[in-house]
């Protein structure tokens, strides 16, 4: 089997001390395999978001280990986790929305500004990622004039600018009417389809679940047992597939915050520091 592009082993995370304290996250094992697309589904409040931020080395698990192809997270430096996300994870957060008074094409090269990329590279990139999302007429727009559908493909644009291995996206339909939502859901599916881009979901809509290669299912903070699925049935946890992506080596904690995502598949690329962004 394949090493997995992301391996969490009996993750546990815990908010607040003494009588405040809560476990969002009770230990819960995942494989994510290069070119996979998998969803993390359960009620609100299950942990799916904790999980989400554990899996993009966007905080540390309390216990249990986190590795990206194969290299245990906590190895690696903070700037070389902050480089390992710059280079090869894109987001698709609400919370690392756009920054509202900047152009659209500031918004999404922001990865590539991170990177170190000189300005006429990054425009050449970000133009194409735009026209790839049907944006290339708004680059000069102000971010915050935009409708909520192209604010979310320009999100999706700057998760793409770098070409990402992996795209973590966090209920990424959640706030579009849903002939909106289902051209955002095409356009992460043929990412992940066409360009073998892997997908992390979270979501609470079950079709949109089920459109992935395989589901898990929370609750309260565990996998609910013998629930993840595979496209026609149910399986046990981790699966295989496919794989090759970017090296890395994940360590400490950021929690911080915005952080486009972008990437490099296959690890080429040579980012730079990359740390929040809007
Ligand atoms: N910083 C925090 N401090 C205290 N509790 C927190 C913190 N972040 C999350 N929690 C709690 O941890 C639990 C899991 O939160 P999480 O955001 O992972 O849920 P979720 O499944 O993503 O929910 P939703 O679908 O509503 O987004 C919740 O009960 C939440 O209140
Ligand atoms: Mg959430």
């Amino acid at each position: 089997m394949n090493t997995p592009v992301l391996s969490a082993q009996d993750i546990r995370k815990s908010y607040g001390r003494g009588a405040n304290r809560f476990d969002a996250l009770k230990g819960v094992t995942l494989d994510v395999h290069s070119g996979e697309s998998v969803a993390i589904v359960g009620k609100s409040g299950s942990g799916k978001s904790t999980l989400m931020h554990l899996l993009a080395l966007l905080d540390n698990p309390d216990s249990g280990t986190l590795s990206v192809n194969g290299t245990d997270a906590t190895s690696l430096s903070h700037s070389q986790l902050n480089r390992l996300r710059n280079a090869d994870f894109g987001f698709v957060f609400q919370q690392f929305f756009l920054t509202p008074n900047a152009s659209v094409l500031d918004n999404v090269t922001l990865p590539l500004r991170i990177a170190g990329m000189g300005a006429r590279e990054r425009k050449t990139r970000g133009m194409a990622v735009l026209e790839q999302l049907e944006l290339a007429d708004k680059a000069k727009n102000r971010a915050t004039n935009l409708s909520g559908g192209q604010k979310q493909r320009a999100v999706i644009a700057r998760a793409l600018v770098n070409n990402p291995a992996v795209i973590f996206a966090d209920e990424p339909t959640g706030n579009l009417d849903s002939v909106t939502g289902g051209i955002v859901e095409d356009i992460l599916f043929s990412l992940n389809k066409e360009k073998g881009i892997t997908l992390v979901l979270v979501t609470h809509d079950l079709d949109l679940a089920a459109r992935c290669d395989r589901q898990l299912f929370l609750h309260d903070g565990l996998e609910e047992p013998g629930l993840e699925q595979s496209g026609a049935g149910t399986r046990p946890v981790s699966v295989s597939a496919p794989a090759s992506a970017p090296v890395a080596a994940p360590a400490s904690p950021p929690v911080h915050a915005p952080t486009p995502g972008t990437p490099t598949r296959r690890g080429r690329h040579a980012g730079t520091e990359q740390g929040g962004a809007e």
